[in-house]
């Protein structure tokens, strides 16, 4: 069942809304809305066929497909192309060039499109096509921020506040849980779950059905302390398909945990793992400690 919107009488029966729009003066059927023409109407929300787009709403596109409800506060801009079914909650923000599949659900305060900036702080080059593409039936959680150029398959969940860097793709049934992190230029299968806290460095790879715990760890630079970057030394770890990874491991740049295989909670891999090899502990060893008397 689809959840209400926030501060929307969307829960009436559809004869409820024809009612309404002919009380208002709107044409009933059929509207393709910009956020110009809403501000012509003399209603405080605007039904279209079953949806609603509140008059509080820009929406700056006219792609918007039969029965979408967009709340107040939502920002559509111009270019940017909604589905059939869609629901836009409230303070959403989708950006030109970001195309949302049939049902898809987008919570309050998820920013889809955002460009990638680095404040003139960042050593890595950005690069990045202007497009996102949202499959059908997804739920994006709330504050979840996705990039540009990404590309999400159908019925895929992304959590609460997760996050979702550009040039990454992410298959279908999985879940990026809350407060994940995905970054750049990552390759995340289908019906893979990746939990809550996660954090995945940029060129990363994630096969199908792969579980990652919670507070996982990936990483992609040994570069620390150097000065410059150097691209081609940066790689994320690679997950190949029905692995396994406990809460809290970490995983250093470049390592592949084969087919099957499972690592513990808080192991530290910085080897390559054969499949379905199982990998437990992190073994502390005693280093000489003149380093740090001076
Ligand atoms: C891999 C895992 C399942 C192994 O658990 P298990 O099968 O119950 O392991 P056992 O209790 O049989 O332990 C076997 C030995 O390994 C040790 N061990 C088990 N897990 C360990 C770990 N993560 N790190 C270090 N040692 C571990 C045990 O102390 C025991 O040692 P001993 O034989 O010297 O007494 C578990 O370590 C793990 O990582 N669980 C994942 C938790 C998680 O992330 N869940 C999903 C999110 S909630």
């Amino acid at each position: 069942m689809r959840s209400p919107v926030a501060g929307i009488s969307g829960t009436a029966p559809a004869c409820h809304y024809l009612t309404y729009v002919a009380v208002a003066g709107v044409p009933p059927h059929g509207l393709q809305l910009s956020g110009r023409e809403l501000g012509r109407y003399n209603a405080k929300e605007v039904y279209v066929e079953s949806g609603t787009i509140s008059k509080m709403a820009v929406v700056e596109t006219e792609e918007v497909g039969p029965n979408v409800t967009i709340a107040e506060f939502a920002v559509v801009r111009k270019g940017a192309k909604l589905g059939k079914d869609v629901v836009i909650h409230p303070f959403v923000v989708i950006e030109s060039g970001v195309t949302i599949g049939d049902g898809v659900e987008i919570f309050p305060g998820a920013y889809i499109g955002k460009e990638p900036k680095g404040a003139g702080a960042l050593a890595r080059k950005l690069v990045f096509d202007r497009h996102v593409a949202i499959g059908a039936n997804c739920c994006i959680g709330p504050n979840a921020v996705i990039y540009c150029d990404v590309e999400i398959g159908e019925s895929t969940l992304i959590g609460d506040g997760a996050l979702i860097r550009e040039q990454t793709r992410v298959g279908s049934r999985s879940v990026i849980g809350v407060y994940a992190g995905v970054g750049y230029a990552c390759r995340i299968g289908s019906q893979t779950k990746i939990m809550g806290y996660t954090g995945v460095a940029g060129k990363s790879t994630v096969g199908d059905n792969v579980f990652i715990s919670g507070g996982v760890l990936m990483t992609n630079d040994n570069q620390l302390g150097r000065k410059g970057w150097r691209e081609d030394e940066n790689f994320g770890a690679t997950i190949e398909d029905g692995a396994m990874i406990g809460a809290g491991a970490i995983l250093l740049p470049g390592v592949v945990i084969g087919k099957g295989a499972i690592v513990g909670s808080g192991a530290m891999i910085n080897t390559n793992v054969k499949p379905d090899a199982l990998m437990l502990a992190m073994p502390a060893r005693a280093v000489p400690r003149e380093w740090h008397k001076e």
